[in-house]
């Protein structure tokens, strides 16, 4: 496994790092995910993102236990708030931030996570009274580093704008072959303020496994066949896309690696990623995702690739 600096912060991340969104505390057993996470450590991934709103506490619950018996130097865990908690707990103000913060470090059982991402931006709150809340949580201890999530480049340029606060270190966007936005503005704009994303869904919630085909219903056992994990797939699993990555297998094939290993080395071309997020049902799962990390891919290849999805993305 290699590791990238995460923007102006010292934390050193895995290339490759684990996700909760839907699968823990969620839509996978308990067993089988201590089995992911117990893996993850052995592959060499540090870097754990939850949310607190992933099944309202039930990620961050799951990962507070798992976690409990490890050194607290030996992962780098990173959650974030916005997302309502309940009908009146939500959003970005002062009041949240701070009791939001406490909640996940009670639910995680530790006095400071490394990173506190606001999972969206509060446009019911002044910008100024997020970043000073926020500024505080770290100024506490509580947390050691700021991200945010699907921000605009207006809302970013404006945090950078304010004096006295502290600085974000990370961009969490969707960021995959099917999904390349965040190469128009927020990249530029975040490689200048020294800021890395750390990118989700880059295996578009699996399909660029190149595990659902075209003719054929989706796999038994797979996150578009779960009734509580396969809400926001369907988006990713029309026709013309499931055709378009099918064509991207003779590609990793010349690469000399799996489909899944090509799209997320392709993620990580990008130096301003410092991490691709997966999310993992089962271990074996990131026993194929980690050795990604490190590989070394002709970009001619990749530019063949992005030429097949350009429809399609
Ligand atoms: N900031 C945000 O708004 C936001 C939004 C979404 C996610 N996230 C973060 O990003 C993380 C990753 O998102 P994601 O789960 O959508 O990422 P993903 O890595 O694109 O998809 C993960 C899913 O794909 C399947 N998969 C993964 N590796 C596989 C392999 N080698 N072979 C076959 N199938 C494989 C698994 O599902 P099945 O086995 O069930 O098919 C797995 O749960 C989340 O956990 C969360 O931490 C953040």
């Amino acid at each position: 496994m290699k590791y990238r600096k995460l923007g102006s912060s010292d934390l050193n991340v895995s290339e490759i790092s684990l996700g909760s969104w839907l699968t823990f505390g969620v839509g996978v057993a308990r067993d089988r995910a201590v089995a992911c996470v117990d893996r993850a450590f052995a592959l060499g991934i540090n870097f754990i993102d939850t949310a607190n709103v992933y099944g309202r506490g039930a990620a961050e619950s799951f990962l507070g236990e798992v976690l409990a018996g490890r050194k607290r130097d030996s992962y780098v865990l990173a959650t974030k708030v916005f997302f309502p908690m309940s009908a009146t707990d939500k959003g970005l103000s002062r009041a949240q931030i701070l009791k939001q913060m406490d909640a996940s470090l009670q639910r995680l059982k530790v006095d400071h996570v490394d990173l506190y991402q606001c999972h969206r931006y509060d446009p019911e709150t002044p910008l100024e009274e997020t970043m000073r809340a926020l500024s505080d949580v770290v100024r506490q201890g509580k947390a050691r580093y700021i991200g945010f999530s699907e921000w605009s480049p207006q809302q970013i340029e404006a945090a950078f704008a304010i004096a006295g606060v502290e600085r974000f270190v990370s961009s969490q966007p969707q960021y995959s072959l099917l999904w390349r936005r965040p190469e128009e503005k927020v990249i530029p704009l975040c490689r200048a303020q020294h800021v890395s994303q750390i990118v989700w869904s880059p295996l578009a919630q699996g399909v660029l496994t190149g595990k659902y085909l075209p003719d054929a219903p989706p796999p038994a056992d797979s996150r578009a066949t779960s009734d509580s994990m396969g809400g926001f797939i369907q988006r990713l699993t029309g026709r013309d896309t499931l055709e378009a990555v099918q064509k991207l297998k003779p590609l990793a094939k010349d690469a000399g690696c799996s489909l899944t290993q090509f799209a997320l080395a392709w993620v990580l071309r990008e130096p301003n990623v410092a991490s691709a997020i997966v999310g993992a049902s089962r271990p074996e799962q990131l026993d194929e995702n980690a050795a990604a990390s490190g590989l070394t891919i002709d970009p001619a290849l990749f530019a063949k690739a992005e030429a097949i999805v350009a429809g399609v993305s």
